[in-house]
């Protein structure tokens, strides 16, 4: 990893540290000013407890609505069914791990993976007060999932993918923890495939989720890259000019990891 990219992800630590120390003084996250994911927008916004509809919010701990940093509602989206382990990305305040918890129920385990302590602090005392016990929260990078492979039946994300400095590793994380057939539905930024790399550093910074997104295209072929199919991904609400918060879906193909059998040969043939 090079030191740009060290200090890049230093930068988001500490930001949403900072961010996790705002929401646990009862203020929102987003509110906090310069830096985050809502940075670049005010008032009804594309990002945070907006995308949650007041039934969902009703259902969470107030520090777990303030802590929403997210640009669109994942859990929404990922059709959970029960007994189901699902695993979010950069789980935050714990939101949709909250949320995914009692989607799968009891017989059924949700993983909240974070690299900032301040948030999986949060995450872990607002899981407790939602009295949710099948939820749990990794300390982690999203490029080295501290999961086994094929341990996974979903894989949900908000806001973060556009975050790593290493999105290949992130995608080839998910591939391997997620089951043969096991499904992927991330919130994520995403440019319009007419935006290069400088035009989106334009438009905002790294650490407000505008300058690290993928276009369209490039999302695509990464996932594709990394062994999974049916993948589309669906523009939600613009955020900012030709960048839109959006919905990714895929799934890891069912024959993913099956060594390869060579053909029979005939008998008696050569
Ligand atoms: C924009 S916030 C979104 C939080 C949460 N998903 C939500 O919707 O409120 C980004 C979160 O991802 C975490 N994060 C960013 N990059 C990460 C990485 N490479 N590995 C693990 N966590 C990461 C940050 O610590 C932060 O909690």
């Amino acid at each position: 990893m090079s030191t740009t990219a060290d200090a890049l992800r230093e930068e988001v630590r500490q930001r949403y540290a900072q961010a996790a120390a705002t929401a646990s003084a009862g203020r929102a996250a987003c509110d906090c000013g310069g830096g985050a994911c809502c940075e670049h927008v005010s008032g009804e916004s594309g990002f945070g407890e907006a995308l949650y509809d007041a039934e969902e919010r009703g259902e969470l701990p107030d520090a777990a609505v303030l802590a929403s940093l997210g640009c669109g509602n994942p859990v929404a989206v990922a059709e959970l069914r029960e007994g189901e382990t699902v695993l979010d990305l950069g789980s935050g305040g714990g939101i949709d791990v909250i949320l995914s918890a009692k989607r799968v129920g009891p017989t059924g385990v949700a993983y909240g993976l974070d690299m900032t302590d301040e948030m999986i602090a949060l995450a872990r005392q607002n899981a407790r007060e939602a009295g949710i016990s099948n939820a749990h929260f990794l300390r982690g990078m999203i490029e080295l999932i501290p999961l086994p492979a094929n341990s996974v039946d979903v894989v949900i994300s908000n806001c973060v993918i556009n975050l790593s400095t290493d999105k290949p590793a992130v995608l080839t994380e998910i591939a391997r923890v997620l089951r043969p057939g096991g499904r992927v539905g991330v919130s994520d930024v995403v440019a319009e495939d007419r935006l290069p790399a400088e035009d989106r550093a334009e438009r905002g910074s790294h650490v407000g989720c505008i300058a690290g997104a993928l276009s369209r295209g490039e999302y695509v072929a990464g996932l594709e890259a990394a062994g999974f199919e049916d993948v589309s991904v669906e523009f939600t609400h613009e955020v900012i000019d030709g960048m839109h918060g959006a919905i990714v879906r895929a799934r890891k193909t069912e024959t993913a990891g099956l060594p390869v059998i060579a053909p029979a040969s005939k008998a008696g043939c050569c």
